[in-house]
């Protein structure tokens, strides 16, 4: 439909009609105005596969293929991938009749606590933007729709409909809002969700810098915005703010809000931001209303409700599971060759393979690990533990004994549903005490042991030092089971990396101590300082580092090449990667590539993921990555002059397979003419004279004013960090305040 016959209907709507059309009809659609034409669409959870439900959700949904969660997808490292899952996902949605798909979820970990850390890619913002971006274009590739979700911090389930936030400016736009920032302007998402929280003081429902300066004037966005279900707080502010649609619909009630804001009724909820007045103009109700119309009428008009190929779609999530588990440690027990192999944890027949919540996908085709290892050799199983009663230690005994009597051990553990979910956060980073000891008597009988984990967020390992192996294999999706026997028994060479550290132990992370806050406060006092930033700034040595994971062969880098050493920052740099394979198995690779500031005059991380690559390398062939970097990338945000800001300086490109290790690195000189200065005043340093652009002619004046054969050998010798206005004391008899504040403005005006 055009923007003039919406700008028609619009026209045509009674104000309660449009006051109803802000709010949904229900928990899952929007409200229809049948007497224009107007039709409703579904909306449905979520990131990693459909689920349609009634009600508020909570029962058993329409079946659907469940894809890898975020977490696994994410150590994909595989933009490509990424829309490959999210193109299924959205002929999902077509054939459901789901116009809306509530998903990606992009939030940053900040914490491995998080409960929703399975439903959220990264630790880093560019790692996490570009895997949100591939998944938004495929499902938008299949005429569905997306919701970007939870904008923004969403970073812990403990009290997350009012936990207020405090984030540096600095934190909020170097790392939680550009995870959003390189999606919302590359793949154009449909909508996106609210966050339930406040960000220094502000709820993200009617944060008018969040929903409008930000995501609209800056980034340029262009649909709408819902609420996360029941974050919205004063209805009136929010649509003030730039949130279009309230989630689920609250009937009459919000309704009056609205109309009587505009009419002038009393509104119930007090305003909270001091420039809104609990009014709004028939034109603010007008321009949410239209932004809304827009995408309902272009995706109803895109509904194909074509059948597809679930099948078909049960063999893609089980290829993302397979390209995106992470080998960790590996003494030579992988790939499995032959013999009896004991398979060991109630895992292997009951996977857990997805978190709690509204992401819950009802699966249709769930492989168990035990039954396509079967497939591949000869295996045995023992249960091992309960993953009902995680006190049961009833079963060890038996499983080591099995395990004594086979070639190997294989022991598929992790996290149980209730240790990780939407709507509580962890406390610790353990595995249950029954798998731990589970691990310890197995290795006693059995030294060659191999450890497959299922957790939806970093574990401590301390059993690292005792087994031969350890596959990462996270929450994968209903295709896990065959993943993990795929790369147990060599059928596909493991090629996924951490996109998030894995500590040693919880006290090292960044958040510690602060996570998840007291009295519905959380201070984010490790600034811009996540993940590996954190680790490298403080050099923690953490258990694995971000962008590791272990392949069945090997990768020599072979050398990097600038397209030029030096630029100015409005240039773009080519970065060329050479890599051989020198392995016996063909393979693929995460190239990574990092930007390193020499000598920053703020604080910067020692280096930061600014593009990555898959590379799949053939063995004994060499292959190339190519990269272009431009002014962003060399950036950071100057929270003095609000904008993104590059210092002339020397940067450090380095590329490798691991944040630990970049065994290449060239450098560039970047030239920044931008000048950055605010006009002279009282307080202006003596040292900022000598960088700022009239501090030449202010000197001039003021060597004119108060004159003095001694005046430039007096001036040289000032504390050069003293302020201008130390002048009067100095020269008191000579000069007055009121004489250097009009030097100054004269200065400032020339
Ligand atoms: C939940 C979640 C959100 C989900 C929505 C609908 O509270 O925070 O991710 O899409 O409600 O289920």
């Amino acid at each position: 439909m055009k923007k003039s016959e919406i700008k028609d209907l619009v026209s045509k709507l009674t104000l309660e009609e449009k006051a109803m059309l802000l709010s949904g009809k229900d928990a899952w659609s929007t409200v229809p105005i049948p007497r224009l034409g107007i039709p409703s669409i579904n909306l449905s959870d979520g990131p990693h596969g459909l689920r349609q439900c009634n009600g508020l959700g909570w029962g058993e949904s329409v079946p659907a293929t469940c894809f890898p969660p975020a977490v696994l997808l994410a150590c994909s490292f595989d933009e490509e991938l990424a829309k490959k899952q999210g193109a299924a996902i959205g002929e999902e949605a077509q054939d459901q009749n789901v116009q809306i798909v509530l998903g990606p979820g992009n939030n940053i970990k900040r914490s491995p606590l998080g409960g929703r850390c399975f439903e959220y890619f990264s630790e880093d913002p560019v790692l996490s933007g570009h895997i949100a971006a591939g998944v938004i274009e495929g499902i938008q590739s299949k005429k569905a729709g997306t919701a970007l979700k939870h904008f923004a911090c969403n970073s812990q389930e403990t009290e997350r409909f009012v936990i207020d936030e405090k984030i540096s400016e600095r934190a909020l736009r170097e790392i939680y809002l550009a995870s959003f920032e390189y999606p919302v302007k590359k793949a154009k998402p449909t909508t996106l969700m609210c966050a339930y929280n406040r960000i220094n003081g502000d709820y993200c429902s009617q944060s008018k810098w969040l929903l409008t300066d930000v995501l609209r004037s800056e980034w340029g966005f262009k649909g709408f915005v819902m609420s996360d279900w029941g974050a919205v707080d004063n209805r009136a502010q929010g649509v003030y703010a730039g949130l279009e649609l309230e989630m689920p619909g609250t009937g009459e009630e919000n309704k009056r809000e609205l109309v009587n804001a505009v009419n002038g009724g009393p509104v119930a909820m007090p305003p909270v931001d001091p420039k809104f007045r609990n009014k709004l103009t028939m034109r603010q109700i007008d321009k949410a209303v239209t932004r809304l119309l827009e995408v309902v009428f272009a995706l109803h008009e895109k509904k194909t409700e074509k059948p597809c190929d679930y099948a078909k779609h049960h063999r893609t999530a089980v290829e993302i599971a397979r390209e995106s588990m992470v080998l960790l440690k590996n003494s030579g027990a992988l790939p499995i060759k032959g013999g009896k192999t004991a398979v060991i944890g109630e895992m292997a027949v009951r996977p857990r393979y997805q978190g709690g919540g509204s992401s819950c996908v009802n699966a249709i085709d769930v492989t168990k690990p035990l039954d396509a290892m079967r497939e591949y050799g000869e295996v045995e199983y023992a249960q091992g533990y309960s993953l009902d009663d995680d006190a049961d230690y009833s079963r060890i005994n038996e499983a080591a004994d099995l395990a004594a009597g086979c070639d190997r051990a294989v022991i598929i553990c992790g996290l149980p549903d209730s240790y990780e979910s939407e709507g509580y956060d962890r406390t610790h980073i353990n595995l249950p005490d029954s798998h731990l000891r589970l691990i310890d008597e197995v290795v006693r009988k059995q030294p060659n042991t191999v450890v497959v984990l299922c957790n939806g967020a970093p574990v401590a390992m301390p059993f690292i030092g005792k087994v031969n192996a350890v596959l990462e294999a996270y929450l994968g999706g209903e295709g896990a089971g065959q993943a993990i026997a795929d790369l147990l028994y060599g059928k596909a060479n493991p090629c996924g990396k951490l996109a998030e550290t894995f500590p040693q132990f919880i006290e090292q992370t960044p958040s510690y101590g602060n996570f998840p806050g007291e009295n519905s406060r959380v201070e984010y006092s490790e600034g811009i300082y996540v993940g590996y930033r954190w680790y490298e700034k403080h050099k923690i040595p953490p258990l694995f580092p971000f962008g590791y994971g272990l392949s069945y062969t090997t990768f020599r880098y072979d050398s990097i090449t600038l397209s030029a050493d030096e630029m100015t920052e409005n240039d773009s740099l080519t970065v060329t990667v050479k890599l051989t394979n020198t392995g016996s198995v063909d393979g693929k690779e995460a190239v990574q590539l990092y930007v390193r500031q020499e000598a920053p005059r703020v604080s910067r991380p020692e280096k930061e993921l600014k593009a990555f690559k898959k590379v799949f390398i053939k063995a004994g062939e060499t292959a190339e990555a190519v990269f272009t970097l431009d002014r962003r990338d060399f950036a950071y945000w100057d929270d003095k002059y609000h904008c993104w800001r590059v210092d002339s300086d020397k940067f450090t490109i380095l590329a490798g397979g691991s944040s630990d290790n970049c065994p290449l690195a060239a450098s560039v000189q970047v030239t920044s003419q931008q000048q950055y200065c605010e006009p002279l005043n009282i307080h202006t340093q003596f040292m900022e004279l000598k960088t700022h652009p009239k501090g030449k002619t202010f000197t001039d004046r003021l060597r004119t004013a108060i004159g003095g054969d001694k005046f430039d050998e007096i001036f040289a010798h000032l504390p050069q960090d003293w302020p201008l206005r130390t002048l009067v004391q100095m020269y008191d008899s000579k000069l007055t305040m009121p004489m250097l504040v009009k030097l100054i403005e004269q200065t400032n005006q020339e």
